[in-house]
């Protein structure tokens, strides 16, 4: 059985190795710059002296460690590390986004195709049983001509303001669109639903309410000297003291309200900062029309104004329509002039997995992938490219005023 290495042990590449001692798959490397990180890869995977690294550097110096790279560290190193460890020999489940430009994406594709390498792409929500549910009933036919897709990303207010506003993709310069960070999944989603490529887009949208000119009267720069602060659903003491894990606490101490309240009292870090005078650029609502082969029509939209986060899907065929809410496991089928709606309570419960349980079925793809001669994956590089092709397109249509790009 192929062995992996894993580069980046944060969130993702945490809960890849949970999920892959569950799955008795072999991790024998890890790397991260990070001493706490580190740690936690020591403990979790039992590595040999010497096969925990604490650069990138080090780790590609050291030849090749394992059959597959698990590459998880932030967006920004995906070009370098994957190109590097192409040409060491490894096969890659890469996370998303590919790269932070359309030609670094075909870059590496390409080099992978040279090389006869695999890549996997961390689409997870092909994965998902729920939108496996979704595709097998669009391909028996039972809704008819598939005419038109709805699907909306719903990021959730706070975690729009935890990540998109104050945190780590809140400047396209510095990372990326965030058409491209948030809704690669997407694109990649309608195209594999639908089996149909996409002949033309626009898109519109913009960042309006997460700026200067909205700050409420007598607000401050930090939540916690801010007078708004109890009127305002983006305190920061408010949402993380919900959300305590989600603060990057010190080595060595617990995950817990007390220890992240200290992190947000500490004006070296970004978490309280005020959400309408932070240094953020992205959108914060967007959307995409696309029309794809066979005349389909799709509206893809991604916004911050949601009270939780979920991903709703309406699929519209000339006999009938699906709809669902992933986070809600659930899909209904109508069929026009029955009466009964069909459920199908989807019914995941995967408590290391998140994604409704897609990122185990991916993991244990990719290395059923890697082990063999001729299998293919479902999201190969290949595949991904699309996805990432038209999120940078729709960031391009956006930027010029809802430009059509075609295909
Ligand atoms: N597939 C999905 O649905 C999904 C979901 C969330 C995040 N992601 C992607 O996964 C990647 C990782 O995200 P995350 O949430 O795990 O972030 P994270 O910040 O929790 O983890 C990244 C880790 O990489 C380490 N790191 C950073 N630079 C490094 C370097 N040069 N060398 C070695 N280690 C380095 C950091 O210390 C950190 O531990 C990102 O590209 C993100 O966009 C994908």
């Amino acid at each position: 059985m192929a062995d992996i290495a894993v580069l980046g042990f944060g969130a993702r590449g945490t809960i890849y190795s949970l999920i892959a001692a569950e799955e008795g798959l072999k991790i024998v490397a890890a790397c991260d710059v990070d001493k706490e990180r580190r740690s936690a890869a020591k403990r979790l995977l039992g590595l040999k002296d010497g096969m925990c690294f604490d650069s990138a550097e080090a780790f590609f110096a050291a030849g090749r460690l394992a059959d597959a790279l698990i590459l998880s560290t932030i967006d920004g190193t995906h070009y370098e590390y994957a190109m590097r460890a192409l040409d060491l020999g490894y096969d890659i489940l890469l996370e998303k986004p590919i790269a932070l430009t359309l030609a670094e994406v075909d870059d590496i594709a390409a080099k992978a195709k040279a090389l006869g390498r695999k890549i996997g792409v961390s689409h997870v929500l092909r994965y998902t049983p729920f939108y496996m549910k979704i595709k097998e009933i669009i391909d028996s036919g039972v809704i008819g001509r598939v005419m038109n897709v709805n699907q909306t990303e719903n990021v959730g207010y706070f975690h729009q303001a935890h990540s998109f506003v104050r945190g780590n993709w809140h400047n396209s310069v510095e990372t990326c669109p965030m058409i491209l960070a948030k809704c690669c999944h997407d694109f990649d989603i309608i195209l594999w639903l639908t089996g149909k490529s996409c002949k033309k887009l626009s898109s519109f949208g913009a960042l309006d309410y997460f700026k200067a000119e909205n700050a409420p009267a007598h607000s401050a720069a930090r939540c916690k000297n801010c007078a708004a602060a109890p009127d305002c659903p983006y305190d920061a003491y408010q949402i993380y003291s919900a959300r305590p894990t989600w603060v990057r606490i010190p080595d060595g101490q617990e995950e817990n309200w007390e220890n992240a309240k200290k992190v947000l009292d500490d004006d070296a870090t970004f978490y309280d900062k005020c959400v309408f005078r932070c240094d953020n650029d992205v959108v914060d609502h967007q959307t995409v029309n696309m029309v794809l082969e066979d005349g389909i029509v799709v509206n893809l939209t991604m916004q911050a104004f949601s009270g939780k986060v979920y991903r709703r899907i309406q699929v519209g065929g000339t006999f009938g329509e699906i709809n669902g809410v992933l986070e809600d496991n659930r899909v209904e089928l109508e069929i026009f002039g029955k009466e009964e709606k069909q459920i199908f309570d989807i019914g995941v419960h995967d408590s290391v997995s998140p994604h409704a349980g897609g990122d185990r079925l991916l993991l244990v793809d990719f290395m059923k992938y890697v082990d063999s001669k001729s299998g293919g994956f479902k999201a190969d590089i290949d595949k991904s490219v699309e996805s990432h092709r038209l999120a940078f397109a729709a960031e391009t249509s956006r930027l010029s005023n809802g430009k059509v790009m075609e295909f």
